[in-house]
Protein backbone atom coordinates (compact mmCIF):
# COMPACT_ATOMS: atom_id res chain seq x y z
CA UNK A 1 0.00 0.00 0.00
CA UNK A 2 0.95 3.28 -0.69
CA UNK A 3 0.52 5.87 1.60
CA UNK A 4 1.50 9.40 0.81
CA UNK A 5 1.57 12.09 3.17
CA UNK A 6 -2.35 12.59 3.58
CA UNK A 7 -3.60 15.89 5.53
CA UNK A 8 -4.48 14.23 8.21
CA UNK A 9 -0.39 12.55 8.95
CA UNK A 10 0.33 16.41 8.34
CA UNK A 11 -1.85 17.72 11.09
CA UNK A 12 -0.46 18.06 14.86
CA UNK A 13 -2.59 15.40 17.03
CA UNK A 14 -3.55 18.53 18.95
CA UNK A 15 -5.00 20.54 16.51
CA UNK A 16 -9.13 20.42 17.48
CA UNK A 17 -7.72 22.61 21.05
CA UNK A 18 -8.57 25.85 19.29
CA UNK A 19 -11.41 25.44 16.90
CA UNK A 20 -13.76 27.36 19.62
CA UNK A 21 -11.68 30.49 19.17
CA UNK A 22 -13.97 33.20 17.01
CA UNK A 23 -11.73 33.84 13.72
CA UNK A 24 -11.32 37.08 12.87
CA UNK A 25 -12.58 38.37 9.44
CA UNK A 26 -11.80 42.05 9.34
CA UNK A 27 -9.82 44.74 11.05
CA UNK A 28 -11.36 45.63 14.33
CA UNK A 29 -13.64 48.51 15.34
CA UNK A 30 -13.23 48.07 18.58
CA UNK A 31 -10.68 46.98 21.05
CA UNK A 32 -10.81 43.67 22.71
CA UNK A 33 -9.72 43.08 26.44
CA UNK A 34 -6.27 41.16 27.15
CA UNK A 35 -8.17 38.60 29.25
CA UNK A 36 -9.55 37.41 26.36
CA UNK A 37 -6.65 37.94 24.05
CA UNK A 38 -4.25 35.84 26.73
CA UNK A 39 -7.42 33.08 26.42
CA UNK A 40 -7.14 32.91 22.55
CA UNK A 41 -3.07 33.02 22.49
CA UNK A 42 -3.13 29.99 24.68
CA UNK A 43 -5.71 28.17 23.09
CA UNK A 44 -3.70 28.80 20.17
CA UNK A 45 -0.96 26.83 21.25
CA UNK A 46 -3.17 23.69 21.62
CA UNK A 47 -2.57 23.95 17.67
CA UNK A 48 0.96 23.45 17.79
CA UNK A 49 3.05 20.39 18.32
CA UNK A 50 3.99 19.83 22.40
CA UNK A 51 7.34 21.35 21.91
CA UNK A 52 7.82 20.91 25.98
CA UNK A 53 7.07 17.02 25.63
CA UNK A 54 9.93 16.85 23.01
CA UNK A 55 7.76 16.29 20.04
CA UNK A 56 9.51 18.29 17.92
CA UNK A 57 13.21 17.64 15.86
CA UNK A 58 14.39 21.48 16.24
CA UNK A 59 12.74 24.63 16.14
CA UNK A 60 12.46 25.02 20.11
CA UNK A 61 15.69 25.03 22.86
CA UNK A 62 14.62 24.28 25.92
CA UNK A 63 16.18 23.28 29.55
CA UNK A 64 14.62 24.36 32.41
CA UNK A 65 11.88 27.12 33.53
CA UNK A 66 13.97 28.34 35.87
CA UNK A 67 15.65 29.47 32.28
CA UNK A 68 13.26 30.46 30.30
CA UNK A 69 11.81 32.37 32.99
CA UNK A 70 15.24 34.15 32.26
CA UNK A 71 14.91 34.51 28.76
CA UNK A 72 11.77 35.70 28.73
CA UNK A 73 11.89 38.71 31.53
CA UNK A 74 15.12 40.00 30.05
CA UNK A 75 12.78 40.40 26.75
CA UNK A 76 10.29 41.39 28.46
CA UNK A 77 12.32 44.49 30.22
CA UNK A 78 13.43 45.43 26.48
CA UNK A 79 10.67 44.42 23.85
CA UNK A 80 10.24 48.34 23.64
CA UNK A 81 13.80 49.57 23.27
CA UNK A 82 15.64 49.84 19.49
CA UNK A 83 18.64 48.51 18.59
CA UNK A 84 18.84 50.51 16.01
CA UNK A 85 21.33 53.63 15.96
CA UNK A 86 24.66 52.34 17.27
CA UNK A 87 23.04 53.54 20.74
CA UNK A 88 23.08 56.58 20.15
CA UNK A 89 19.27 56.61 21.97
CA UNK A 90 20.00 53.17 23.68
CA UNK A 91 23.86 53.35 24.90
CA UNK A 92 22.78 50.50 27.23
CA UNK A 93 22.24 48.08 24.55
CA UNK A 94 26.11 48.84 23.42
CA UNK A 95 26.84 48.08 27.10
CA UNK A 96 25.13 44.82 26.92
CA UNK A 97 26.66 43.96 23.08
CA UNK A 98 30.17 44.45 24.75
CA UNK A 99 29.33 42.14 27.03
CA UNK A 100 28.14 39.53 24.67
CA UNK A 101 30.98 39.67 22.52
CA UNK A 102 33.61 39.58 25.43
CA UNK A 103 32.37 35.83 26.52
CA UNK A 104 31.12 34.98 22.86
CA UNK A 105 35.52 35.78 21.68
CA UNK A 106 36.58 33.68 24.17
CA UNK A 107 33.92 31.02 23.72
CA UNK A 108 35.27 30.49 20.70
CA UNK A 109 39.05 31.00 20.82
CA UNK A 110 39.19 34.14 19.14
CA UNK A 111 42.53 36.01 18.50
CA UNK A 112 43.39 39.49 20.10
CA UNK A 113 41.74 41.77 17.66
CA UNK A 114 38.83 39.85 16.66
CA UNK A 115 35.11 41.44 16.60
CA UNK A 116 31.33 40.58 16.40
CA UNK A 117 27.95 41.40 15.06
CA UNK A 118 24.88 40.56 16.47
CA UNK A 119 22.31 39.58 14.11
CA UNK A 120 18.77 38.15 14.12
CA UNK A 121 19.67 34.54 13.66
CA UNK A 122 21.52 31.86 11.28
CA UNK A 123 19.92 32.85 8.12
CA UNK A 124 21.25 36.72 9.00
CA UNK A 125 24.55 35.56 10.22
CA UNK A 126 25.03 34.32 6.55
CA UNK A 127 24.04 36.57 4.40
CA UNK A 128 26.67 38.79 6.58
CA UNK A 129 29.30 36.57 6.28
CA UNK A 130 28.80 36.59 2.48
CA UNK A 131 28.00 39.77 2.24
CA UNK A 132 31.34 41.08 3.91
CA UNK A 133 33.34 38.63 1.98
CA UNK A 134 31.85 40.18 -1.13
CA UNK A 135 32.61 43.50 -0.04
CA UNK A 136 36.15 42.40 0.95
CA UNK A 137 36.66 40.86 -2.16
CA UNK A 138 35.48 43.62 -4.14
CA UNK A 139 37.67 46.32 -2.04
CA UNK A 140 40.91 43.85 -2.70
CA UNK A 141 41.11 41.85 -5.63
CA UNK A 142 41.55 43.77 -9.24
CA UNK A 143 39.14 42.81 -11.03
CA UNK A 144 39.49 39.39 -13.43
CA UNK A 145 40.38 39.78 -17.13
CA UNK A 146 36.98 40.66 -18.21
CA UNK A 147 36.68 43.08 -15.82
CA UNK A 148 35.28 41.83 -12.99
CA UNK A 149 31.76 40.47 -15.22
CA UNK A 150 31.88 38.03 -14.34
CA UNK A 151 29.62 36.38 -11.08
CA UNK A 152 31.62 35.58 -7.71
CA UNK A 153 31.35 32.30 -5.94
CA UNK A 154 31.38 30.62 -2.78
CA UNK A 155 32.42 27.18 -2.46
CA UNK A 156 30.21 25.12 -0.24
CA UNK A 157 30.06 20.95 0.73
CA UNK A 158 26.63 19.73 -0.53
CA UNK A 159 25.67 19.64 3.15
CA UNK A 160 25.77 23.27 3.68
CA UNK A 161 22.54 25.16 5.02
CA UNK A 162 19.81 26.14 2.72
CA UNK A 163 20.54 29.89 3.99
CA UNK A 164 23.44 30.64 2.25
CA UNK A 165 21.43 29.88 -0.68
CA UNK A 166 19.23 32.50 -0.19
CA UNK A 167 22.37 35.12 0.14
CA UNK A 168 23.95 33.86 -3.04
CA UNK A 169 20.15 34.41 -4.46
CA UNK A 170 19.74 37.72 -2.64
CA UNK A 171 23.03 39.13 -3.92
CA UNK A 172 23.40 37.15 -7.34
CA UNK A 173 26.36 35.24 -5.57
CA UNK A 174 27.30 31.46 -7.41
CA UNK A 175 26.74 29.12 -4.38
CA UNK A 176 28.73 26.46 -5.91
CA UNK A 177 27.82 22.82 -3.90
CA UNK A 178 30.36 20.02 -4.07
CA UNK A 179 29.01 16.03 -3.07
CA UNK A 180 30.39 15.33 0.41
CA UNK A 181 33.28 13.57 0.45
CA UNK A 182 33.64 10.16 3.21
CA UNK A 183 31.42 10.19 6.57
CA UNK A 184 29.49 13.14 5.13
CA UNK A 185 32.22 15.69 5.30
CA UNK A 186 33.45 18.46 3.19
CA UNK A 187 35.41 17.22 -0.02
CA UNK A 188 38.35 20.06 0.88
CA UNK A 189 40.26 18.42 -2.12
CA UNK A 190 37.74 19.01 -4.60
CA UNK A 191 36.24 22.01 -2.92
CA UNK A 192 39.53 23.32 -3.35
CA UNK A 193 39.89 22.67 -6.93
CA UNK A 194 36.85 24.80 -7.94
CA UNK A 195 38.38 27.57 -6.82
CA UNK A 196 38.57 30.17 -9.39
CA UNK A 197 39.84 34.10 -9.44
CA UNK A 198 35.66 35.14 -8.61
CA UNK A 199 35.76 32.77 -5.51
CA UNK A 200 35.00 35.19 -2.42
CA UNK A 201 34.53 32.58 0.29
CA UNK A 202 34.89 28.78 0.96
CA UNK A 203 32.34 27.55 3.25
CA UNK A 204 32.23 24.85 6.26
CA UNK A 205 30.20 24.02 8.66
CA UNK A 206 31.01 22.44 12.15
CA UNK A 207 28.45 20.78 12.49
CA UNK A 208 26.47 20.48 9.43
CA UNK A 209 22.51 20.19 10.00
CA UNK A 210 21.66 17.27 7.39
CA UNK A 211 24.69 14.89 9.01
CA UNK A 212 25.63 16.23 12.60
CA UNK A 213 29.41 15.83 11.40
CA UNK A 214 31.78 18.53 10.88
CA UNK A 215 33.74 19.71 8.04
CA UNK A 216 37.52 19.47 8.03
CA UNK A 217 38.18 22.85 9.35
CA UNK A 218 41.73 22.19 9.81
CA UNK A 219 42.32 21.31 6.34
CA UNK A 220 40.30 24.13 4.70
CA UNK A 221 41.79 26.36 6.81
CA UNK A 222 45.54 25.45 5.86
CA UNK A 223 44.57 26.42 2.80
CA UNK A 224 42.55 29.19 3.00
CA UNK A 225 45.30 31.07 4.80
CA UNK A 226 47.99 29.68 1.96
CA UNK A 227 45.31 30.90 -0.92
CA UNK A 228 44.92 33.98 1.36
CA UNK A 229 41.15 32.70 0.96
CA UNK A 230 38.19 34.02 3.12
CA UNK A 231 37.22 30.45 5.09
CA UNK A 232 33.43 30.93 7.13
CA UNK A 233 32.35 28.02 9.46
CA UNK A 234 29.32 27.91 9.86
CA UNK A 235 29.27 26.98 13.93
CA UNK A 236 24.81 28.06 13.89
CA UNK A 237 23.84 24.61 15.69
CA UNK A 238 27.06 23.49 17.45
CA UNK A 239 28.49 27.29 18.23
CA UNK A 240 26.81 26.48 21.98
CA UNK A 241 26.84 22.65 22.41
CA UNK A 242 30.51 21.70 21.09
CA UNK A 243 32.75 23.85 23.63
CA UNK A 244 31.04 21.89 26.61
CA UNK A 245 31.06 18.59 24.57
CA UNK A 246 34.84 18.50 24.03
CA UNK A 247 34.80 19.17 27.87
CA UNK A 248 32.46 16.68 28.72
CA UNK A 249 34.56 14.13 26.44
CA UNK A 250 33.28 14.03 23.44
CA UNK A 251 35.79 13.82 20.61
CA UNK A 252 35.07 17.03 18.83
CA UNK A 253 37.34 17.93 15.78
CA UNK A 254 39.04 21.40 15.51
CA UNK A 255 36.30 23.80 14.25
CA UNK A 256 36.71 27.36 15.86
CA UNK A 257 38.61 30.66 15.63
CA UNK A 258 41.49 28.58 17.16
CA UNK A 259 41.81 27.17 14.02
CA UNK A 260 44.23 29.05 11.32
CA UNK A 261 42.77 29.79 8.54
CA UNK A 262 39.22 30.80 10.10
CA UNK A 263 38.20 34.31 8.63
CA UNK A 264 34.71 33.82 10.05
CA UNK A 265 32.47 32.45 12.18
CA UNK A 266 28.48 32.27 13.13
CA UNK A 267 26.96 30.67 16.19
CA UNK A 268 23.05 30.73 16.94
CA UNK A 269 22.51 31.82 20.31
CA UNK A 270 18.90 31.19 19.71
CA UNK A 271 19.47 27.61 19.34
CA UNK A 272 21.92 26.01 22.51
CA UNK A 273 22.79 29.44 23.47
CA UNK A 274 19.22 29.15 24.56
CA UNK A 275 18.19 32.98 24.12
CA UNK A 276 15.39 34.80 22.69
CA UNK A 277 14.52 33.77 19.28
CA UNK A 278 16.13 36.63 17.03
CA UNK A 279 19.93 36.33 18.05
CA UNK A 280 23.01 34.85 16.53
CA UNK A 281 27.01 35.95 16.65
CA UNK A 282 28.82 36.20 13.81
CA UNK A 283 32.76 36.87 14.62
CA UNK A 284 35.79 38.07 12.25
CA UNK A 285 38.89 37.20 13.14
CA UNK A 286 39.93 40.90 12.30
CA UNK A 287 37.64 43.42 13.51
CA UNK A 288 38.88 45.22 10.63
CA UNK A 289 36.28 43.23 8.68
CA UNK A 290 33.64 44.86 10.58
CA UNK A 291 34.26 48.29 8.58
CA UNK A 292 33.12 45.65 4.83
CA UNK A 293 29.96 45.28 6.74
CA UNK A 294 28.38 48.34 7.64
CA UNK A 295 26.03 50.42 5.71
CA UNK A 296 25.99 53.58 5.55
CA UNK A 297 23.93 55.64 3.31
CA UNK A 298 23.38 59.59 3.10
CA UNK A 299 22.06 59.84 -0.46
CA UNK A 300 18.42 60.83 0.96
CA UNK A 301 17.24 64.41 3.37
CA UNK A 302 17.85 62.60 6.52
CA UNK A 303 21.43 62.64 7.02
CA UNK A 304 23.55 59.38 7.14
CA UNK A 305 21.34 56.30 8.02
CA UNK A 306 23.93 53.76 9.32
CA UNK A 307 23.70 50.09 10.51
CA UNK A 308 26.30 47.41 11.77
CA UNK A 309 24.49 44.61 9.60
CA UNK A 310 21.43 43.85 7.71
CA UNK A 311 18.40 44.91 9.82
CA UNK A 312 17.32 48.46 10.79
CA UNK A 313 14.90 48.31 13.91
CA UNK A 314 16.16 45.43 16.10
CA UNK A 315 14.93 43.95 18.79
CA UNK A 316 16.53 45.30 21.63
CA UNK A 317 14.91 41.90 23.95
CA UNK A 318 16.98 39.22 22.34
CA UNK A 319 20.05 41.57 23.04
CA UNK A 320 18.92 41.22 26.59
CA UNK A 321 17.74 37.97 27.23
CA UNK A 322 21.27 36.76 24.96
CA UNK A 323 23.18 38.89 27.78
CA UNK A 324 20.96 37.48 30.41
CA UNK A 325 20.76 33.60 29.51
CA UNK A 326 24.77 33.17 28.96
CA UNK A 327 25.32 34.97 32.20
CA UNK A 328 22.76 33.31 34.53
CA UNK A 329 24.20 29.97 32.72
CA UNK A 330 27.99 30.63 32.49
CA UNK A 331 30.51 27.61 31.47
CA UNK A 332 29.15 25.38 34.52
CA UNK A 333 25.53 26.01 33.21
CA UNK A 334 25.88 25.20 29.96
CA UNK A 335 28.02 22.04 31.30
CA UNK A 336 24.62 20.73 32.46
CA UNK A 337 22.59 21.92 28.97
CA UNK A 338 24.37 20.09 27.03
CA UNK A 339 25.55 17.13 29.04
CA UNK A 340 21.52 16.92 28.89
CA UNK A 341 21.27 16.84 25.14
CA UNK A 342 24.10 14.49 24.49
CA UNK A 343 22.76 12.33 26.46
CA UNK A 344 19.34 12.30 25.35
CA UNK A 345 21.31 11.78 22.03
CA UNK A 346 23.24 9.03 22.62
CA UNK A 347 20.57 7.14 24.08
CA UNK A 348 18.39 7.90 21.22
CA UNK A 349 21.27 6.22 18.94
CA UNK A 350 21.56 3.55 21.31
CA UNK A 351 17.96 2.43 21.36
CA UNK A 352 17.36 3.07 17.97
CA UNK A 353 20.63 0.73 16.71
CA UNK A 354 18.97 -1.71 19.10
CA UNK A 355 15.93 -2.15 16.82
CA UNK A 356 15.86 -4.93 14.27
CA UNK A 357 16.13 -3.17 10.79
CA UNK A 358 17.78 0.29 11.59
CA UNK A 359 20.33 1.73 11.40
CA UNK A 360 21.74 4.98 13.11
CA UNK A 361 23.89 7.28 10.13
CA UNK A 362 27.84 7.33 10.88
CA UNK A 363 29.90 8.89 12.44
CA UNK A 364 27.62 10.25 15.13
CA UNK A 365 28.00 12.11 18.52
CA UNK A 366 29.93 14.76 17.54
CA UNK A 367 26.74 16.49 17.70
CA UNK A 368 23.13 16.38 19.17
CA UNK A 369 22.14 15.72 15.95
CA UNK A 370 21.53 12.56 14.52
CA UNK A 371 19.60 10.47 11.64
CA UNK A 372 18.56 6.66 10.84
CA UNK A 373 17.57 4.68 7.78
CA UNK A 374 16.27 1.25 7.26
CA UNK A 375 18.27 -1.55 6.31
CA UNK A 376 15.45 -4.09 6.06
CA UNK A 377 13.59 -3.80 2.63
CA UNK A 378 10.36 -4.96 4.29
CA UNK A 379 10.50 -1.31 6.54
CA UNK A 380 10.12 1.75 4.39
CA UNK A 381 11.52 4.73 6.53
CA UNK A 382 8.87 7.43 5.22
CA UNK A 383 6.56 5.59 6.25
CA UNK A 384 7.74 4.84 9.76
CA UNK A 385 7.87 8.63 10.00
CA UNK A 386 4.33 8.84 8.82
CA UNK A 387 3.28 6.34 11.63
CA UNK A 388 5.64 8.28 13.90
CA UNK A 389 3.53 11.62 13.01
CA UNK A 390 -0.11 10.02 13.69
CA UNK A 391 1.48 9.72 16.87
CA UNK A 392 2.34 13.05 17.99
CA UNK A 393 6.10 13.27 17.03
CA UNK A 394 7.06 15.81 14.05
CA UNK A 395 9.65 13.54 12.65
CA UNK A 396 12.74 15.42 10.35
CA UNK A 397 13.16 13.88 7.09
CA UNK A 398 16.42 13.80 5.24
CA UNK A 399 16.68 12.49 1.44
CA UNK A 400 20.21 11.65 0.67
CA UNK A 401 19.78 8.77 2.07
CA UNK A 402 16.54 8.53 2.90
CA UNK A 403 16.45 8.78 6.73
CA UNK A 404 14.20 10.51 9.27
CA UNK A 405 17.16 13.35 11.24
CA UNK A 406 16.42 15.42 13.75
CA UNK A 407 18.34 17.30 16.59
CA UNK A 408 17.98 16.91 20.04
CA UNK A 409 17.70 19.01 22.65
CA UNK A 410 17.17 18.73 26.49
CA UNK A 411 13.54 18.43 26.25
CA UNK A 412 14.28 14.96 24.61
CA UNK A 413 16.21 13.22 27.71
CA UNK A 414 12.78 12.25 29.74
CA UNK A 415 10.63 10.93 26.46
CA UNK A 416 13.64 9.16 25.15
CA UNK A 417 11.94 5.34 26.47
CA UNK A 418 8.24 6.66 24.65
CA UNK A 419 10.17 7.43 21.98
CA UNK A 420 12.03 4.57 20.83
CA UNK A 421 9.01 2.25 21.71
CA UNK A 422 6.98 4.39 19.36
CA UNK A 423 9.70 3.39 17.18
CA UNK A 424 9.84 -0.08 17.79
CA UNK A 425 6.17 -0.40 17.26
CA UNK A 426 5.77 1.59 13.99
CA UNK A 427 8.76 -0.01 12.86
CA UNK A 428 6.49 -3.62 13.19
CA UNK A 429 3.83 -1.78 11.98
CA UNK A 430 5.22 -0.70 8.74
CA UNK A 431 6.54 -4.47 8.41
CA UNK A 432 3.45 -5.96 8.93
CA UNK A 433 1.23 -3.74 5.96
CA UNK A 434 4.17 -2.92 3.83
CA UNK A 435 3.06 0.78 3.98
CA UNK A 436 5.18 2.79 1.83
CA UNK A 437 5.76 6.54 2.10
CA UNK A 438 6.66 9.41 -0.17
CA UNK A 439 9.09 11.57 0.98
CA UNK A 440 8.18 15.08 2.33
CA UNK A 441 11.04 17.63 1.38
CA UNK A 442 9.32 20.25 3.27
CA UNK A 443 10.18 18.86 6.57
CA UNK A 444 12.34 21.53 7.75
C1 LIG B 1 24.08 24.82 10.55
C2 LIG B 1 22.98 25.85 10.45
N1 LIG B 1 23.20 27.01 9.82
C3 LIG B 1 22.25 27.96 9.72
C4 LIG B 1 20.99 27.76 10.24
C5 LIG B 1 19.92 28.81 10.05
O1 LIG B 1 19.53 29.37 11.28
P1 LIG B 1 18.20 30.23 11.46
O2 LIG B 1 17.04 29.30 11.32
O3 LIG B 1 18.37 30.79 12.84
O4 LIG B 1 18.15 31.31 10.45
C6 LIG B 1 20.72 26.55 10.90
C7 LIG B 1 19.39 26.26 11.44
O5 LIG B 1 19.09 25.17 11.88
C8 LIG B 1 21.74 25.56 11.01
O6 LIG B 1 21.54 24.39 11.61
Amino acid sequence: MTHANTPRAQKSPRSDAADNIPRVTAFPATGTGWDELERGLKSFKGLDYDWRGGRLPSYTYFYSDELLKVQMDAYRLYSVENGLGEGRAFPSLTRMLEDINAMVLDLFHAPAGAGMTFTSGGTESLFEAVRTARNYFQANRPASANGGRERLNVIAPVSAHAGLNKAGEIMDIDIIRVPVGPEYRADAKRMLELVNDRTIMLFSSAPCYPYGVFDPIGELGAAAAERNLWLHVDACWGGFISPFAEELGYAIPPWDLGVTGVTSLSADIHKFGYGAKGASALVFRDSEMKKFERFEFSGWPRGTYATPSFMGSKPAGSVAAAWAVMRFLGREGYLATTKAAMDATCQLIHGINAIPGLRCLEPNREANLYGYVSQDSEVDIIAVANELQGKGWLPGQLREPLAIQQGVNPVHLPVVPQYLEDVAAAVKTVRKSGERGVFNPRTY
